[in-house]
């Protein structure tokens, strides 16, 4: 393989991550080694406290590395200056934040072209139309947040991070506040946005029936890897689960898959 064109969006090396001061230290990540295929739908499943939420920062640059190396798109981060850290995360990488971070005084429309005229760009009326269709909001396109469901205000945070076209996109728990058929729209978008645009997706979960929808499962515990998994399905990555962390062989296996929206 040609290093120069590699099939690798993201690889993480030896990646340690201390968090806290001295006497309060937590080592959030050990020895992470790791590769992101290129338009791969990736998702990273542990429990709370393994690392999930840091190993994605540290691959997005928004969070360094204690030591280890970091290559996002060619760049191998500990070289790039804050601001040409920035400029590669306005450019190239979208981030699907938790719909809370929608602003309540803008439009749904204005929600999703934010990002852009705070760049200083102007968004490109007819990409922004075929967005909005995508999400299947394209009627309350001129309604505030507030005037949706859940389900569809996480979509306008996933068209949001969509109008740049990035290369990656990064979701932290992008279902964790939404039922069982908002969270299966919600993936879908992102299944289809790696598999239509060729969109690297990185995803947060510690849901089974989320995590099934990727290509590829990254396990984590105690912040090690811990395992992969091709082609997941929820039983399969539910099967793992309870192996995992310092509690894993206490307490009941955790039920995951289907109905989970019908308890509510
Ligand atoms: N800014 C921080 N300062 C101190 N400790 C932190 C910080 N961020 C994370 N940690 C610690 O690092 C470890 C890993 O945290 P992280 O947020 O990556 O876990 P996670 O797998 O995303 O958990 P969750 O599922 O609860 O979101 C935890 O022990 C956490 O308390
Ligand atoms: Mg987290």
């Amino acid at each position: 393989m040609n290093p120069g064109d590699s099939t690798d969006a993201i690889r993480l090396t030896a990646v340690r991550k201390l968090h806290g001061r001295r006497d309060n230290r937590v080592v959030a990540l050990e020895e992470v080694t790791t590769r992101f295929g290129r338009g791969a739908f990736t998702a990273i499943v542990g429990p709370s406290s393994s690392g999930k939420s840091t190993s994605s920062q540290c691959a997005a640059g928004l969070d360094q590395p204690t030591s280890g190396a970091v290559l996002l798109e060619e760049h191998e981060l500990s070289d790039m200056t804050e601001t040409e850290l920035t400029e590669l995360r306005r450019d190239r990488i979208g981030f699907v934040l938790q719909a809370f971070n929608l602003l309540p005084v803008l439009t749904v429309r204005q929600n999703v072209t934010l990002p852009l005229r705070l760049a200083g760009r102007k968004p490109d009326r007819d990409r922004v139309a075929r967005i909005l269709d995508q999400i299947d909001l394209a009627q309350q396109s001129n309604h505030p947040p507030a005037e949706l469901s859940g389900g569809q205000q996480q979509r306008v945070t996933i068209a949001r991070a969509l109008l740049s076209d990035p290369a990656v996109i990064f979701a932290d728990e992008p279902t964790g506040a939404l039922d069982t058929r908002a969270a299966r729209d919600v993936l879908s978008l992102l299944r289809h946005s790696s598999r239509a645009a060729g969109q690297t997706i990185v995803m947060v979960t510690h849901d089974p029936v989320a995590a099934s929808h990727a290509d590829h499962v990254l396990f984590l515990a105690d912040g090690r890897l811990t395992g992969e998994l091709h082609s997941p399905t929820a039983e399969s990555v539910a099967d793992r689960m309870p192996r995992l962390g310092a509690f894993a062989d206490e307490g009941p296996r955790p039920q995951p898959v289907a109905n989970r929206g019908g308890q509510r």
